[in-house]
C-alpha cells in the first residue's frame, strides 16, 4: 500500500483538549489558541461544543469563542452538537461545520449523552435535516472503537454498524475514536479493514487518544490502510470527561513530525504549532504532552 501524499489534520485541542479541564480558562485564551492554530496552518479546527453546560461546563463559552475568533479563509471551524438544540445554537454562532457523536458501546453512550446508541442515531436525523437545509456539513464520530471504559472489549462489527449508519444518514466523514487509547497497531489496521468494507476509506478518519502511548503507531498502521485524515490535539491536551483516566489525543506536533519524516504534506508549520502549544500550556500551568515540543523547546518540558 502506498502512503498518502497529503494528510489532513483535524485539530481538536480547543474542544477535546480543553473540555476536560477543571480550571477556568478564559475566552481570551481559548480564542488565542484557535487563532494560533489557524496561523500555524491547521485547515480544520474544532473550536468547541454546543452541549449541556451541566454536562461539560468548560464548553459553556463556545458561542463567545466563535464570536471572537478570526476566521481565516479556507479554514473550517467546527463544533460538536449532540442534538437539534445544540445545532441551532451552533447555527446562531455561524458554525460552518458540526459533528454529531455516537458510540460503539451502549454503556459509554449512556454515560456520555444519556441515551442508547439507537436513540442517539435517531436524534441525529433532525440535525442532519437541519444541517442540509442550511448547507452545513456534518462529520460523525464513533467512540470506543477499540475498547470501552465500562465494557472493555468492543466488537468491530458494532463499530462498523454505527459508522455505516452515520455515513448513510449523510455524515461526509466518520471519525473512529479510540477514546481510552488502548488500541494497538494491529487492532487499528483490522478496524479500518473491517469498517472500510461499509464506509469508503477516504471517508474515514482516525481519532487516537494516547493513554497507552500507542497513538503514533496506530496512525502509521492506519496510513498503511489508506487512511489520510487524523484528529489530533496540540500539546496532547485533553481527555473525555466520561472516560476516566483517558489522556489527551495524540499531540498534533508529534503527528506533524511523523508525517514530515514520511514526506507527507500537511501544510502545517511545526515551529508555529509548537509555539501555539507552548502558550496554552503556560496558561494551564503544565508541561506539553508533545514529545517533539519538549525536545525542540526545553520550555515546553517545564
Ligand atoms: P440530557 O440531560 O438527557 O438532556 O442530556 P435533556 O434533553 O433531557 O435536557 C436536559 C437539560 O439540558 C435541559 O435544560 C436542556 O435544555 C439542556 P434544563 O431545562 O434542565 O435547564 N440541553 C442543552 N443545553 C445546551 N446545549 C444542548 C442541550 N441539550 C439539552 N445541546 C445531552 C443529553 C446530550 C444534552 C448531554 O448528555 C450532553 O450535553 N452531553 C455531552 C457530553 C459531551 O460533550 N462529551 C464530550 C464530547 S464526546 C468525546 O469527547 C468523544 C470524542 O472526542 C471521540 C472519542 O474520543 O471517542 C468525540
Ligand atoms: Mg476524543
Amino acid at each position: 500500500m502506498n502512503l498518502p501524499k497529503h494528510v489532513r489534520l483535524v485539530e481538536v485541542g480547543p474542544r477535546d483538549g480543553l473540555q476536560n479541564e477543571k480550571q477556568p480558562i478564559s475566552v481570551d485564551d481559548k480564542v488565542r489558541l484557535v487563532d494560533d492554530l489557524s496561523a500555524a496552518g491547521l485547515g480544520y479546527v474544532e473550536v468547541g461544543s454546543f452541549v449541556s453546560p451541566k454536562w461539560v461546563p468548560q464548553m459553556a463559552g463556545s458561542a463567545e469563542v466563535f464570536a471572537r475568533i478570526q476566521r481565516k479563509p479556507g479554514v473550517t471551524y467546527a463544533a460538536l452538537t449532540p442534538n437539534l438544540k445544540g445545532f441551532e445554537a451552533a447555527l446562531e454562532s455561524r458554525v460552518e461545520e458540526v459533528a454529531v457523536f455516537a458510540a460503539a458501546s451502549e454503556s459509554f453512550s449512556q454515560k456520555n449523552i444519556n441515551c442508547s446508541i439507537a436513540e442517539s442515531l435517531a436524534r441525529f436525523v433532525p440535525v442532519m435535516e437541519a444541517a442540509k437545509a442550511h448547507g452545513v456539513r456534518v462529520r460523525g464520530y464513533v467512540s470506543c472503537v477499540l475498547g470501552c471504559p465500562y465494557e472493555g472489549k468492543v466488537k468491530t462489527e458494532q463499530v462498523a454498524a454505527v459508522a455505516r449508519e452515520l455515513y448513510a444518514m449523510g455524515c461526509y466523514e466518520v471519525s473512529l475514536g479510540d477514546t481510552i487509547g488502548v488500541g494497538t497497531a494491529g487492532a487499528a489496521r483490522r478496524l479500518f479493514e473491517v469498517v472500510g468494507r461499509d464506509v469508503p476509506r477516504e471517508r474515514l478518519a482516525g481519532h487516537f487518544h494516547d493513554t497507552y502511548g500507542q497513538a503514533l503507531a496506530n496512525i502509521y498502521a492506519s496510513l498503511l490502510e489508506g487512511i489520510a485524515v487524523f484528529d489530533s490535539s496540540v500539546a496532547g491536551l485533553g481527555g473525555c470527561p466520561y472516560a476516566k483516566g483517558a489522556t489527551g489525543n495524540v499531540a498534533s506536533e508529534d503527528v506533524v513530525y511523523l508525517l514530515d519524516g514520511l514526506g507527507i504534506d500537511t501544510g502545517i508549520d511545526l515551529d508555529r504549532l509548537i509555539a501555539a502549544g507552548q502558550r496554552i500550556c503556560r496558561v494551564l500551568g503544565r508541561a506539553s504532552g508533545s514529545r517533539v515540543a519538549r525536545a525542540r523547546n526545553p520550555e515546553c518540558a517545564a
